[in-house]
């Protein structure tokens, strides 16, 4: 059989689990690639003690991976934006094709490297950047490219829908649950672009480019995190029978495309809302399927190995082939890709949960009521939570039905002005998830 050969750059979490599903299924894998694979090089800082790699040609030095004349694909898998984009870069320069599972390089750089692949007639993959093991990149370019998408919305980081479920079914603190993932090595040390949305917008970014037939671009993207979200508003949000999931939603309108990444709620009775722990899941609506959900693994070594080894297989199986065959990364020839206007966060359009604290008192809910009614915000649900013991403050609870975010900013604001609220207004937005 013909012989592919494959350097691996970096044997961390990931790195080893590539390395050890290749070793371990490599009959199958090879039958499926119809060629034989083999990791020719692989470049590591350091040993890894989950593989042994003592027949295998290991380099310090990740630069001779990308240079070495044996080699057919190289792998990075050392994560960050600047020495992978110089590797990725290094690799393409020397007529390899490349694997990656790196988010961050693909959103970020993602344009500049597909168009050097292309420049030199090579292929860029990169399926595990994206919710892990689950193969959300080639359902949306291949399997749903029949579809006009009209949105999708992901749980697509697991630290995150980790710490919202400890919060949602024990009640627990976000800071509380935060360590604890640390310390099961679900979160980084620095767990900033987990927990403040940027690893999911990086994701978002990427699927938007796919869903929307648009150039890769970070421009205009809505992040926040979950770092201010309090266990009440999970706790009420449940008795209102909604879930509380940090998800990254992007929707075609006529408007331009909405791109946001936030807590938000989602009514219990919707399927994304029972994902739970680590675990991701990406629902796509499109014209002529309709609404599907892909659920799995978002993370983790031999989950996202699967990936990474899936696009390996399709490389190898394609490299033979003419280029014309290949399926673009971004789904359509670049010159095909357009560019669309981002909304701003203020111009959308969804409902509102919002709690404040307010004097229990006559009056008081008809002011509030009256804010809405002159915002022109109607309201589907309130509920005054029970009076604590020896306080004069209630916990007010505002439904709203759908309504544009300026709107809902203004009164907010003129709620914070009344003399019997106290303190600020929290608001989370709710989504429906139907068509
Ligand atoms: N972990 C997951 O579940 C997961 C899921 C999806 C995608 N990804 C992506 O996969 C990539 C790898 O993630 P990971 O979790 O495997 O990270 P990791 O465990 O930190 O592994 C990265 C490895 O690369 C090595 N490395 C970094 N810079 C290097 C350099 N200049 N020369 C040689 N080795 C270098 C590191 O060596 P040292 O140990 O010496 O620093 C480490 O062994 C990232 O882009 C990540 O976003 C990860």
């Amino acid at each position: 059989m013909r012989l592919v050969n494959i350097g691996i750059c970096g044997l961390g979490t990931v790195g080893a689990g590539v390395f050890n599903v290749l070793g371990r299924n490599s009959q199958q894998i090879n039958s499926r690639a119809n060629c034989d694979l083999v990791i020719a090089q692989l470049g590591a800082r350091r040993d890894n003690p989950d593989c042994n790699t003592a027949d295998t040609n290991v380099t310090r030095d990740i630069f001779e991976v990308a240079k070495n004349p044996n080699i057919d694909i190289v792998v990075e898998l050392i994560g960050g934006t600047d020495v992978a984009y110089e590797l990725v870069m290094t690799a393409l320069d020397n007529g390899k094709h490349v694997v990656t599972a790196n988010k961050a390089l693909i959103a970020q750089h993602g344009m500049e490297i597909f168009a050097a692949a292309e420049a030199r007639g090579l292929m860029v993959a990169y399926e595990a950047a994206v919710a892990g093991g689950i193969p959300i990149i080639k359902a949306l370019r291949e399997g749903l490219s029949g579809n006009r998408i009209n949105w999708l919305a992901g749980i697509i980081n697991g630290t995150t829908n980790f710490i919202l479920s400890e919060m949602d079914s024990k009640g627990r603190e976000f800071a509380d649950v935060l360590t604890e993932a640390q310390e099961k090595g679900y979160a980084e040390a620095d767990p900033t672009f987990d927990v403040e949305g940027i690893d999911a917008a990086h994701k978002l970014v990427i699927m938007t480019s796919l869903a929307f037939g648009m150039p890769l671009s970070l421009d205009g993207i809505f992040t926040d995190g979950i770092t201010r979200l309090e266990p009440q508003d999970v706790s009420y949000a449940r008795e209102l029978g909604y879930a509380v999931k940090h998800l990254g939603i992007t929707r075609q309108t006529d408007q331009g495309v909405e791109l946001r990444v936030h807590p938000t709620l989602v009514p219990e009775t919707c399927l994304i809302a029972g994902v739970n722990d680590v675990s991701n899941a990406v629902m796509v609506n499109a014209d002529a399927v309709g609404t599907t959900l892909f659920y799995g693994p978002g993370a983790g070594s031999e989950p996202t190995a699967s990936s990474v080894i899936a696009d390996i297989v399709d490389v190898a199986r394609a490299m033979n082939a003419d280029a014309d065959t290949w399926v673009p990364a971004l789904g359509c020839q670049s010159s095909a890709l357009q560019p669309q206007k981002i909304m701003d966060i203020q111009d959308i359009e969804t409902s509102f949960y919002i709690r404040f604290s307010a004097l229990d008192q006559p009056g008081v809910l008809s002011d509030i009521t009256g804010i809405m009614a002159n915002a022109g915000i109607s309201i589907e649900a309130i509920i005054q939570k029970e009076q604590p013991v020896g306080e004069d403050y209630v916990n007010v609870i505002i439904l709203t039905n759908v309504t544009k975010e300026r709107l809902l900013d203004a009164a907010v604001e003129n709620i914070e002005q009344l003399e019997t609220v106290r303190g600020s207004v929290t608001f989370i937005r709710v989504e429906h998830l139907d068509q």
